[in-house]
């Protein structure tokens, strides 16, 4: 058992830094076993902090240190303090120069923090805490400096030698190596550092910014992949031009640089001027790369370009204000994503998100404010909480404030704190003095955990022509945190007549400022509003376009949700009420297995297969039920089996009644042109292949020969993994078999499509079962170093099979424990992210949560275990 548990940080210790650092020289000599990293700080007192003759404190972490000197003169034993995870020097001046060399073995480095090697190449990973990784430095976002990194190498076996900025020297060295060195200009964290070496190919694109400098795009691959590159630079091109457009944001440098690594801990790292990408978030071309990669890749690169302002210029005080930069960049990126495409779409898709994963990190044992006040590893505050829901918190503030002076406030924000570092409260703070609103009680977003629930009540008063609905608001208490107070939700809604018009929305009787849609501003714990002259009882349309990332309870019967469905002009309340129709159908399965499926779900279902009028991108979203891993997070003590089953029994009946409009689907969306990435296109494909996968999961003759062909004859991977999926997830157990030794053939030279592969059969409760899992982890192509391979098999197996992992005798449990503990010796971020799954222990019925309880157990109760880990699996356990 570890026995030094990790020390939790609070934001209310937070201090200025004792010392701030002006420039930072760096000299890299890379080798084959270690490199030898040179620093030299220009390091001064900060005039702000009050702390008196304070030690300078350096981070370090498994670093050797070779020699430290102050001004040039050697330190001696007694000058200093090497504790391992710190390097103290007691006594020095205002201002000095610190000269230290480290050694460190990046080709030993599994953990994919600091320098390491990947694929021959080396590359850095340095948020949050990995830049003490290479040497010992104040590594702390709030300690800004100027970074000059020569790197130095071998020639042949490294000729692409690169770092932030611009490079400003380069030559030969004695023995085959040579260097480059370079500068960037900008002030940053250490966080933002970043090195690459390796034999790569460069591909090279250009952009003419607003005010008419030409910016260099480069991007670098391994030779193999460098017909991988195109759509990621025009995605980088538009993502450019989009923040000039839409925020008045211009690139800085005159150089952008994009490096693509196959290990990698998450998708991707936004260092300045070099940013360093997964390579399945990057990589992509027809043949490799599904629809729902290219939007990811496209999403990613512009998320990282983004960051250039919000996150680089603009940095976060401290690990607290995570949020700042991250919920502010995703909200970017998800407006970008709306444009590039179907804004409905791409809402519907956060939505689920949100309230799928979201919702349930924010109802678990690590729930946390988007701006936490608490944490012992940062690492494990990658969140959604901090990403996606700091990413709705910004939205909301968007629709308070209105387009025009939400810019203004974005505006005042880069202007008033460009190159400094600075916290949650100053970005709300810029908002409102552009804008003149109070969000005082807005703030609460910040600072509460947990998920808002509005329950909603209506009446109609018939004589009186008022309708009144009246909205209650609670937060519910999470770990550490009761009591909570009411929060400012913007709540939007409209009132639909009988034939499905619009009706006004009037506060009082007579005025004639009169929306159909509005959007309340909840404030109270309880509120009632009357609209008048309605003349008769309307459906409500609530929460339109998921206004705030909160639970919505009403009453809705079958009859309105099926009315909504066909009606609301709001196209995500329309996906939404099909969802809640078949939840509510689903759920009357779970509790009598027996019981007939509502019959009006399949005429719905039967005239969204028929409707080619309506919006296609939307009626392939309403097609899908809602997923096993949303039916559990809707219930109170979920018992996994029971939902599965309902859940496939209602899709068997859907597609046994609808096979015939499936084929027909299936058919008309079937027609070949070239391939497109528009959101049309997207969808015909999204529709032939659910169409496609229905027919297959009730074992039709007709469905397998259509697989089969698509399989052997698609010019895309979306198509070709959508028949392969199809087939695995089918009982045509030969031809599965088949399929997928075939496609494993085509394909093995590609991680990315290999990757797929293992995920497509770990996610299939025919083809994962526990058995197959573990055949995968003995595959030729798994590698327990590559996070991409562990998250295709482990990781999808535990989030995505849920009734194979959840099996009632525990070994899913079981074997996740083992994974977990394995993982943690070589990666703890790995690990880490990959127990999440059982840490839900407590939202699972009785006999589930005993066994999940006791695997936790196992996994506490390893030898020297990560504090990452630690963390996680404490908190979990706790009561
Ligand atoms: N800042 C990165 C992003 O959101 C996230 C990130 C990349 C990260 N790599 C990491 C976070 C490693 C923690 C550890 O774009
Ligand atoms: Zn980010």
């Amino acid at each position: 058992m570890r026995t030094n548990q990790p020390q939790t940080i609070c934001l209310s210790d937070y201090k200025v830094p004792a010392y701030l650092v002006d420039q930072v020289d760096l000299r890299f000599e890379l080798f084959e076993d270690g490199a030898r990293v040179h620093s030299v700080l220009s390091v001064r007192r900060n005039p702000e902090s009050s702390a008196g003759d304070e030690p300078l404190y350096l981070h370090g972490d498994s670093l050797v240190l070779e020699s430290v000197a102050l001004n040039g003169t050697p330190l001696a034993a007694g000058d200093f303090d090497d504790l391992g995870d710190a390097l103290v020097v007691s006594s020095v001046p205002e201002a000095f120069e610190l000269q230290v060399v480290t050694w460190i073995e990046p080709q030993n480095n599994t953990r994919l923090e600091g320098l390491y090697k990947s694929s021959g190449m080396f590359c850095t990973q340095c948020e949050a805490e990995g830049f003490r990784c290479i040497t010992f430095y104040p590594d702390r976002p709030d300690v800004m400096a100027r970074f000059r990194t020569r790197i130095e190498a071998d020639r042949d076996a490294y000729p692409v030698l690169l770092s932030n900025g611009n490079p400003v020297a380069k030559g030969d060295l004695e023995g085959g190596r040579h260097y480059v060195t370079w500068e960037d200009p900008f002030p940053k964290p250490a966080y933002l550092f970043a090195l690459v070496a390796g034999d790569l190919v460069e591909k090279k694109d250009t952009f003419t910014t607003c005010s008419g400098r030409s910016i260099d795009l480069r991007m670098y691959v391994e030779p193999r992949n460098a017909q991988k590159c195109d759509f990621a630079l025009d995605a980088l091109k538009r993502s450019m031009r989009w923040d000039e457009d839409v925020y008045g944001r211009e690139y800085d440098l005159d150089i952008f640089m994009i490096v693509a690594v196959d290990d990698f801990n998450m998708g991707a790292m936004e260092n300045k001027g070099l940013n360093i990408f997964n390579s399945s978030c990057v990589l992509a071309s027809q043949e490799t790369a599904t629809d729902a990669a290219f939007q990811r890749i496209e999403a990613i690169v512009a998320h990282e370009y983004f960051h250039n302002w919000s996150g680089n210029r603009v940095t976060c005080r401290d690990w607290f204000q995570l949020s700042l930069k991250e919920g502010f960049t995703v909200f970017r990126d998800a407006q970008f994503s709306a444009d590039m495409g179907s804004p409905t779409v791409k809402r519907i898709e956060d939505a689920t998100l949100l309230r799928t994963a979201q919702f349930a990190e924010d109802a678990g044992p690590m729930a946390h404010p988007v701006r936490p006040a608490s944490y012992m590893e940062i690492s494990n505050f990658y969140t959604l909480t901090i990403y996606e829901k700091g990413a709705e918190v910004v939205r909301m503030i968007h629709n308070l404030l209105g387009e025009s002076l939400f810019r203004q406030g974005s505006d005042l924000y880069f202007q008033r704190h460009d190159g400094q570092a600075v916290t949650t409260d100053d970005f709300v703070r810029a908002m409102e003095d552009a804008s003149g609103r109070d969000l005082s009680q807005f703030r609460l977003w910040y600072e509460q955990a947990g998920t808002p629930a509005l329950t909603v009540t209506d009446e109609f008063d018939e004589e009186r022509c008022v309708y009144r609905l009246t909205v209650s608001q609670s937060v519910p208490d999470t770990p550490g945190q009761t009591g909570k107070k009411p929060q400012h939700i913007p709540f939007a809604v409209g009132l639909l007549g009988r034939d499905g018009q619009p009706l006004p929305l009037l506060f009082s009787a007579g005025s004639d400022d009169a929306p159909v849609d509005r959007v309340l501003e909840l404030t109270e714990r309880e509120h009632c509003f009357e609209f008048h002259g309605v003349s008769e009882r309307p459906v409500p349309s609530l929460l339109r376009g998921f206004s705030a990332p909160v639970r919505v309870h009403y009453p809705w019967t079958r009859e309105q949700l099926l009315f909504l469905m066909s009606h609301d002009p709001d196209g995500f309340n329309r996906w939404d009420a099909g969802q809640r129709l078949a939840v509510d159908v689903i759920q009357s399965l779970i509790v009598a297995p027996e019981a007939e499926v509502e019959p009006r779900l399949v005429d719905a279902y039967r005239s969204l297969l028929r409707n080619t009028g309506l919006d296609q991108a939307l009626v392939a979203k309403m097609l899908q039920l809602p997923s096993e891993a949303y039916l559990i997070e809707l219930s109170e003590q979920a018992d996994v089996a029971a939902i599965h089953r309902a859940r496939e029994a209602v899709l068997s009946h859907l597609a046994t009644h609808l096979r015939d409009e499936l084929l027909a689907c299936y058919h008309r969306n079937s027609a070949q042109g070239d391939y497109q990435l528009t959101p049309e296109s997207v969808a015909r494909r999204s529709l032939r292949n659910t169409a496609l996968g229905w027919l297959l999961h009730i074992g039709d003759q007709q469905g397998l020969v259509l697989a089969q062909e698509q399989l052997r004859s698609a010019d895309n991977m979306t198509d070709r993994l959508g028949a392969l999926r199809a087939l695995v997830n089918s009982d045509f157990v030969e031809e599965r078999t088949q399929a997928l030794e075939g496609f494993y053939q085509a394909f093995r030279e590609d991680p990315q499509v290999v990757e797929l592969w293992f995920s497509v059969q770990a996610a299939s409760v025919r083809a994962g079962q526990l058995p197959q899992i573990t055949q995968l982890l003995e595959h030729e192509a798994f590698d327990w170093k590559n996070p991409n391979k562990v998250r295709s098999v482990i990781g999808a197996f535990a989030s995505q099979n849920l009734a194979a992992f959840h099996n009632p005798d525990g070994s899913g449990y079981a074997f996740l424990a083992t994974q977990v503990c394995r993982l943690d010796d070589s990666n703890p971020q790995i690990a880490s992210r990959l127990v999440t799954p059982l840490t839900r222990w407590r939202k699972f019925a009785p006999e589930y949560r005993v066994l999940m309880k006791s695997a936790l157990e196992r996994v506490r109760d390893k030898d020297r275990l990560s504090g990452d880990v630690y963390e996680v699996v404490h908190k979990s356990l706790a009561d």
